[in-house]
């Protein structure tokens, strides 16, 4: 099916892309694999006339307000991020409302009609980053993650408007799960992704998205980790370190909405150039500031 998939990305001059949380036969496939903000460059950076996003719907999205003359596919159309959907549009308004000088930083983890009603997205690679540029004496609102926005103020010392969204496949990873798989290897190091509980957070020896901790992993003498985030990433993991091993605290850190994608989906999807995502143009354009902003941080 690897082969089926890849010949007919030739066949259509076709780029399929990956999250690093996708299924493992999944990702073999892809053309790339990556965090947030590297599938959103690659997407927006090539020249293939057809995407094939092998992720979760508002990474999709997020494709397509960059590259509205690319046919973005979602691989399987009902992959959704429960995040994403604990905030909408009117619930931005009424804080902006509440806050009318804010800035409104977003997380990319939302629908595009919450984007449109953002000035910066960010992803975890980026977010204090991001919130750093901002002028000090500027009020911050920071959706929708509880946990991200908590990293962001710790990192950058700046109070922000929070709303309480949180990733429910993260809040699976509790402080007890942590403790008891480094009771039992003390030697690990753990890499914890900052949609993790912010008690999770103060354990980390290091906190990054999910391709930052690939590349933590890579460089690092330790040869043990605890990697605290989705379960899929310890495929990519074990693969470019082959010498190391990686531990998840938790056989409950999985996303349903990521496993979703199975390669016969994908294929189907490209098959029949179905699931295609598309924005009105009036909401892209909205959106489109907020996240070309964000694809220019590092
Ligand atoms: P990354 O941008 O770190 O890959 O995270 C995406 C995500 O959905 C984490 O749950
Ligand atoms: Fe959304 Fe969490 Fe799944 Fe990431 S892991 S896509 S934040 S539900």
């Amino acid at each position: 099916m690897q082969e089926e998939l890849r010949e007919l990305a030739r066949e259509k001059n076709a780029l399929v892309i990956a999250h690093n949380y996708q299924r493992s036969e999944v990702q073999d496939a892809a053309d790339f694999t990556g965090d947030s903000l590297e599938l959103s460059r690659t997407a927006a950076r090539t020249g293939a006339e057809i995407i094939l996003f092998c992720g979760v719907h508002f990474m999709a999205e997020t494709a397509h307000i960059l590259s509205p003359q690319k046919k973005v596919l979602l691989a399987e159309i009902k992959a959704g991020c429960p995040m994403a959907d604990m905030i909408t549009a009117g619930d931005l308004r009424r804080m902006k409302a509440e806050h009318p000088e804010a800035l409104v930083v977003a997380y990319v983890n939302t629908s595009a009609a919450v984007k449109a009603e953002t000035d910066i997205c960010c992803t975890s690679a980026n977010a204090a980053t991001v919130v750093a540029n901002i002028p000090a004496d500027r009020e911050i609102i920071f959706v929708p993650d509880r946990n991200l926005a908590l990293y962001v103020e710790k990192k950058t010392g700046r109070k922000l408007i929070k709303w309480d969204g949180f990733c429910p496949t993260h809040e699976y990873i509790t402080v007890e799960t942590i403790l008891k798989t480094k009771a039992e290897r003390p030697e690990a190091l753990v890499i914890a992704h900052p949609e993790c509980l912010p008690e999770v957070q103060d354990l980390a020896d290091a906190l990054e998205s999910t391709s930052g901790m690939i590349r933590f992993a890579q460089q690092s003498e330790a040869k043990t980790f605890i990697i605290a985030t989705e379960m899929g990433l310890n495929h990519r993991l074990k693969k470019e370190n082959p010498d190391k091993e990686f531990i998840s605290p938790t056989k409950k850190a999985i996303c349903p909405n990521m496993k979703m994608t199975t390669l016969r989906k994908a294929i189907e999807t490209l098959r029949q150039e179905r699931y295609e995502i598309r924005l009105d143009e009036e909401t892209r354009l909205k959106a489109l500031a907020a996240v070309e902003a964000m694809v220019s941080y590092i």
